[in-house]
């Protein structure tokens, strides 16, 4: 495959975003998510707290900050969908188009994760109908964990809810860059963040704020070990939706005007700042009901020990009932990013239209999501290597799949694209930033996620 066009000139047949905040919006939309609102402040409190914010607000800025800015110069030069992109890029600057496998691994792994993002997500909506009709007030702990684990051995309601959410996705999806994806996150992103500080000022006059931002911001480095660096590092590459060509796909829709400098830092800012006060309301709620930050272990946190401090307090129905439409938002934005790679695929190399490919790659996805619902039931005990199918696509795609293309990633724009190439697509008056971006990029960032790699696959 070759294009006579010259790089700068190329478009997208998808269209663009229409503003510099349109971008802003719909990659923030991605990386802010269940990450940020259910596995952040849970691997703090397992990881002991302030130490751990510090090393990964590092990890956020040495690793997480060029890499985004390498997926979405890739993007933005290439144009295409990500597996096109690396292969007309790969052909331009070193003459070989096996650089597609890259994006291919993070289309795999996009497919993947969306296959039980979709299932967790309905376990929120489910969760909002229970909490809106107070389903939680004045329930014993023992009571609230049999709530979820009758969820969890449940087909049938998680099957509607993923089923829901799925067709959701697909809808917007199908509705294209500007009518879907762009209209979704200018209304969800302004109500996330509303809903969010709702909590934040209700921790503020009623929880316990000041335990809860002690926890958060007083480091003690005697917590910190080599393992709780590693989490922190992965954490900030699952985050920002890095590794996976959600950003690439979106890189390839930005206005060849827009800085990548200035987007990023909004949209590292923003992600980060929820994270942040997420960890902080969720931690005060936690103080505020005298529950031990360290014994709640995964899921747990927000779909057990929550719902008991929501049980208990005045309003609880209320900010119960906000904080599970919230978490449900936040997964939506960053499904839909989740999908779109693998349909512009689809549009572009198979000739289809939009909404078929939507329906084509959704249905796929959510029959392979159905395997994640059958892990928490009739599957429950086919458990392999890592423990069931679940956990399975979990371990594969987070620890192998992402530190994989997202290494590639980063080495193709550091070592493999000309200077001319990044220094053109980058700004070009920005000496200073694009040396700081060219270090990282070229020597902090792959051997930070070298490291992390190795973890995974149990060598270092
Ligand atoms: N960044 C999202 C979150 O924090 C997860 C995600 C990963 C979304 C990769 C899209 C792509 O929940």
């Amino acid at each position: 495959m070759s294009e006579k066009i010259s790089p700068s000139k190329r478009q997208s047949i998808h269209g663009q975003w229409s503003s510099r905040l349109a971008f802003i919006l719909a990659v923030s939309g991605s990386a802010v998510g269940l990450g940020n609102i259910w596995k952040f402040p849970y691997i703090t409190g397992v990881n002991g707290g302030g130490a751990f914010v510090l090393v990964y607000l590092l990890c956020i800025l040495a690793i997480g900050f060029p890499i985004m800015i390498s997926e979405i110069m890739l993007g933005r030069r290439g144009r295409r969908n990500p597996i096109t992109s690396m292969e007309l890029l790969g052909r331009e600057e070193t003459g070989s188009g096996v650089w597609k496998f890259v994006g291919v691994i993070g289309l795999v792994a996009g497919f993947l994760i969306l296959s039980f993002y979709s299932v967790i997500a309905g376990w929120t909506l489910n969760y909002f109908i229970l909490a809106s009709k107070g389903t939680f007030s004045g329930l014993l702990p023992q009571d609230v964990n049999q709530v979820f684990d009758n969820l969890n051995q449940s087909f049938s309601t998680q099957l509607i809810f993923h089923t829901i959410f799925m067709a959701v996705t697909i809808l917007i999806i199908a509705k294209g860059i500007r009518q879907g994806l762009e209209r979704v996150v200018k209304i969800l992103m302004p109500a996330l963040f509303l809903i969010l500080m709702m909590l934040l000022f209700y921790v503020i006059s009623e929880g316990n704020i000041s335990e809860g931002f002690a926890f958060m911001f007083k480091p003690d480095f005697t917590k910190i070990d080599g393992s709780s660096v590693l989490a922190a590092m992965g954490h900030a590459f699952f985050t920002l939706s890095l590794g996976m060509g959600c950003v690439v796909a979106y890189g390839a829709y930005l206005p060849k005007q827009e800085s990548i400098f200035k987007t990023t830092f909004a949209i590292i800012f923003c992600d980060t700042l929820i994270a942040l006060v997420a960890g902080l309301v969720v931690f005060s709620i936690v103080f505020d009901n005298n529950l031990d930050p360290s014994q709640i272990a995964g899921a747990g946190l927000i779909f057990k020990t929550l719902p008991l401090a929501f049980g208990q307090m005045p309003s609880g129905v209320f900010f119960g009932s906000i904080f599970f439409i919230l978490l449900g938002f936040a997964a939506l934005t960053s499904a839909i990013s989740l999908l779109e790679p693998s349909v512009a695929w689809m549009i572009e190399r198979k000739n289809l239209s939009r909404q078929l490919s939507a329906i084509i790659m959704g249905s796929i996805i959510w029959a392979l999501g159905l395997l994640t619902v059958l892990s928490g039931n009739e599957l429950s005990n086919f458990t392999f290597w890592k423990g069931t199918l679940f956990d399975n696509f979990d371990h594969l795609a987070t620890n192998i799949l992402l530190p994989t293309s997202g290494f590639l990633f980063t080495v193709f724009a550091g070592w493999f694209m000309s200077k001319k190439s990044s220094s053109d697509e980058l700004d070009i008056n920005r000496k200073f930033q694009y040396k700081i971006w060219r270090f990282l990029a070229r020597y902090v960032a792959p051997i930070a996620v070298l490291i992390i790699f190795l973890n995974a696959i149990g060598i270092y």
